[in-house]
């Protein structure tokens, strides 16, 4: 990977991207960094990852031909403001692809891209608080099948998940996207386009009319039925009553064996 041309693309000077042959995690590479003051927009690039985390605790396998990388956002957010931004995020993502393949990933609420039913890319969202409780930054980071061989995933992970490459038969510019990336996921801190990308969001989610199994608490299946101004899941259980599901684990039926 060459990290000129990817700052060059991104329009950003070229010390705004730290390139990494292999890291444990590169959200924990970009902590440290933010600890140290590394100003917003600073990005860290993973060839590979040797303990890459997703969301509620989960391994992210991080082999070759695929894209690590975690921004560090400085936004001035409320805890309110910061609600939103996996949802945000994953619409950045998602339009950053688009711009370079010409294929426009879907939504699995909430911070999953899917390529028709198997995932392409999962976002997980890190804030960090001043002792007075005010945001400090917020690490986002997203690992994204581009290149990779879909043998490259373990057994389970191989139903599940797929690869720009693998979906498209065609090798794809990974400095191309990853420029992509580092200009379009900012935009999700920018509060002017928050309605616009929530909108885009909903539009492109898939979860929603489904059924689905709602868990990480008491665990009961639902209709999905809107996507809030929070970007909280609104589903209707079977009795009837309505919930907001803003954090665990919704599965959505037909998609990653929620038969
Ligand atoms: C998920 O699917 O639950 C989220 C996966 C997020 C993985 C990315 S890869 C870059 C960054 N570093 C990590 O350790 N995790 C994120």
């Amino acid at each position: 990977m060459d990290a000129k041309r990817i700052c060059r693309l991104a329009g950003v000077e070229e010390d705004r991207l730290i390139l990494l042959e292999e890291t444990e995690s590169t959200n924990d590479t970009a902590k440290a960094l933010a600890r140290q003051g590394a100003p917003h927009g600073t990005a860290v690039l993973a060839l590979r990852q040797t303990a890459g985390r997703g969301r509620l605790g989960r391994s992210f396998l991080s082999p070759a031909g695929g894209i690590y990388l975690s921004l560090i956002l400085r936004p001035s957010f409320t805890a309110q403001e910061l609600m939103p931004l996996t949802a945000l995020l994953a619409a950045c993502a998602a339009r950053a692809v688009e711009e370079v393949s010409n294929i426009l990933p879907q939504f699995k609420w909430v911070n999953d891209l899917l390529l028709g039913d198997k995932k392409l890319a999962g976002i997980l969202t890190e804030p960090a608080f001043k002792g007075d409780g005010t945001l400090d930054f917020v690490i986002c980071g997203i690992g994204l099948n581009c290149n990779t061989d879909p043998c490259e995933f373990q057994e389970e992970v191989q139903a599940m998940a797929t690869s720009l490459k693998a979906f498209t038969g065609r090798e794809q510019d990974m400095e191309r996207l990853v420029s992509a990336l580092i200009r379009h996921l900012p935009q999700a801190c920018v509060r002017e386009e928050k309605a616009k990308l929530l909108d885009f969001y909903r539009a492109h989610c898939v979860t929603l009319g489904k059924p689905v199994r709602v868990m990480g608490g008491e665990v009961y299946t639902a209709t999905a039925l809107d996507v809030d101004e929070n970007a909280a899941l609104i589903v209707r259980d079977e009795q009837g009553e309505l919930h907001t599901v803003s954090a665990g684990e919704v599965s959505v039926r037909g998609l990653y064996g929620y038969a």
